[in-house]
């Protein structure tokens, strides 16, 4: 579903990514893991394509084709989905209208809305005013309605409490949906500081971000038990 080869990127000059390799096979959920600033974000931000991030060397596939130089629309078009860290906030824009924006499938938004307690906040300005546990159940609601075949999530559980979290888990776990039809079906790449989001999610995999590299492949819940007892340093000393 996506591959990265030798993946180097700035942003305003500054070396983010430096070499990153990646591969996600159709179906599976890989999760990234990593301390701040160590360019977690920007690999999902260049994967969607903001131009911001300048791609210096290195190729992205998705479905086997080079979209390492396409526009953020087609690869949208082409079933990339992200829902942001820290999403903006757009004044005179309602809610609602940019879930019909993202509706690629005619779904009822009001369903949706019902079935994970956001009703009250379609009408309302885009994120403005938002709760931080709202704006993420917004982010994953877009995403519903999109409906890519790749998901990235950039941090999905920060800032949600402890019920919200169980609704955000059925939807991240509807999102994922491995299997339809008994054909594989999704791919995820999901950035979690906290952990919490293994418990929603069927991973396959996960790394280790540092040094804008990728290090530890490996079994996501022992990577992230490793990190909770001996920080990310030791982690990747380890060099698995
Ligand atoms: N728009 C930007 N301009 C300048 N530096 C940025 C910008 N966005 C991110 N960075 C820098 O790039 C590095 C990686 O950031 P980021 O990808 O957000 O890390 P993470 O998501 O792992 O916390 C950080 O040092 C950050 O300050
Ligand atoms: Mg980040």
């Amino acid at each position: 579903m996506l591959e990265i080869n030798d993946l180097w990127v700035d942003i305003n000059g500054d070396q983010v990514l430096k070499g990153v390799d990646l591969t996600i096979p159709r179906g599976e959920t890989h999760v990234l893991f990593g301390k701040n600033g160590s360019g977690k974000s920007s690999l999902l931000m260049t994967i969607m394509g903001f131009r911001r991030y300048k791609v210096r060397q290195g190729r992205i596939s998705f479905k086997g084709e080079d979209i390492t130089q396409m526009p953020i629309d087609e690869r949208a078009k082409m079933g990339i989905g992200l829902a942001f860290q820290r999403p903006p906030s757009i004044k005179g824009v309602k809610t609602r209208d940019v879930f019909d924006i993202c509706n690629s499938n005619s779904v009822s938004c009001e369903d949706l809305a019902d079935k994970f307690e956001f009703s009250e906040l379609l009408e309302r300005e885009l994120n403005v005013g938002f709760s931080g546990g709202e704006m993420k159940k917004s982010e994953l609601l877009q995403l519903l309605l999109q409906d890519p075949e790749l998901v990235m999530l950039d941090e999905p559980e920060s800032g949600v409490d402890l019920e919200n979290l169980k609704i955000l888990g059925k939807a991240i776990n509807k999102l994922l949906q491995k299997y339809l039809w008994r054909t594989r079906a999704k791919s995820g790449l999901v950035i979690s500081h906290l952990g919490f989001i293994l418990n929603y999610i069927e991973a396959d995999a996960g790394y280790v971000l540092m040094d804008g590299r990728i290090h530890c492949r490996g079994n996501p819940r022992e990577l992230f038990k490793g990190i909770q007892r001996h920080g990310y340093q030791e982690c990747v000393k380890c060099q698995r």
